[in-house]
């Protein structure tokens, strides 16, 4: 079946919300850039939380000037700064980016390895050989091309984060923002994982993470969570990449995210740096509700093995 082409009015919106974000862009750039909170201590080991984007304007300020990807996961008010939470808490870790040697696990159509090479790490990024997010294209890379800051250098890598295929200790930091709750997808046949596989899967790859990132360096996972028991829709449930599975995914039980992230790691001898400040009874709470709807949370890893 072929796709039908799209009609004159779609394209003449796609070119708008195109020229807004260009504009978005440039508009960032003649803003100065707030100071940093200096107060805040890093809760990198925590909930998503309404109040955090705010007190993440100096880093959100960094990424949104980049391109127009960047800044629209920056700005869209439908993600209601949950991008800026994930990237941020990112950003206040790390001092330093000059010959940091990243790995980026799941990258998509992100531009972040981009900005993290043009700061001066020495990036990697690792997705599927057929990933399961296409890359953006068309009318959007050209006006990216005339306004988007040129990205540093990166050295895709196509594999399975299952299985890295790198050497043991061989980065300073392994990221990976919004991969491994797909861990619920058998991929490519994008059938439904039974949750015991999930979390068998998910100790590989957590494992598969420390195995190939130095001693002394850290590891950044942002992934979602959800009470499921009480939660009844998601607005996010048209990406979800398994077809015939369970109606409400793409999320870890909130209860479990102790067990199988921090405590994980703690148990194989890593720092959970800040210590740990995530809470499953916050769940309840609306203002730690994401955009896909009641329930649902979003949460960060920021561990360091010795
Ligand atoms: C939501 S997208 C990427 C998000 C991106 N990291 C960001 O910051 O916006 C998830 C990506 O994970 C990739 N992925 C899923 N399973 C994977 C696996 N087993 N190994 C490597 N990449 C995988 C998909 O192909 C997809 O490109």
């Amino acid at each position: 079946m072929t796709t039908p082409r799209p009609t004159v009015a779609v394209r003449l919106a796609y070119g708008r919300h195109v020229l807004r974000q260009a504009i978005g862009v440039l508009a960032a750039r003649l803003t100065p850039a707030p100071p940093t909170a200096a107060t805040e201590t890093l809760r990198a080991n925590g909930m998503f939380n309404a109040a955090m984007p705010p007190s993440l304007a100096h880093e959100r300020s960094a990424l949104e000037r980049f391109d127009l990807y960047l800044n629209e996961v920056m700005n869209s008010p439908r993600l209601r700064g949950q991008i800026v939470f994930e990237y941020g808490i990112l950003l206040r870790a790390i001092d330093r980016w000059r010959g940091l040697r990243v790995l980026d696990v799941g990258t998509g159509r992100s531009t972040f390895p981009g900005w993290m090479s043009r700061e001066g790490a020495v990036v990697t990024t690792l997705d599927l050989p057929e990933p399961a997010e296409r890359r953006l294209g068309g009318f959007q890379v050209r006006v990216n091309d005339v306004v988007g800051r040129r990205p540093g250098p990166t050295r895709p890598v196509a594999g399975s984060m299952r299985c890295l295929p790198f050497r043991d200790d061989r980065f300073d930091l392994v990221t990976s923002l919004s991969v491994v709750e797909h861990l619920d997808t058998d991929l490519p046949d994008v059938s439904f994982v039974p949750y015991d596989e999930q979390q068998r899967r998910l100790g590989h790859v957590l494992n598969e993470m420390i195995r190939v990132a130095a001693p002394g360096g850290r590891i950044y996972i942002t992934s979602e969570c959800c009470d499921f028991d009480r939660a009844t829709t998601d607005a996010w449930k048209q990406a979800y990449y398994y077809r015939g599975g369970p109606p409400l995914s793409g999320a870890w039980p909130v209860r479990d995210v102790p067990r199988l992230f921090y405590e994980f790691f703690a148990a194989r001898g890593c720092t959970l740096v800040g210590g740990v400040q995530f809470d499953a009874a916050h769940i309840a709470r609306e203002d730690y509700w994401t955009w896909r709807g009641g329930y649902f949370g979003g949460f960060s890893v920021l561990a360091q093995k010795r």
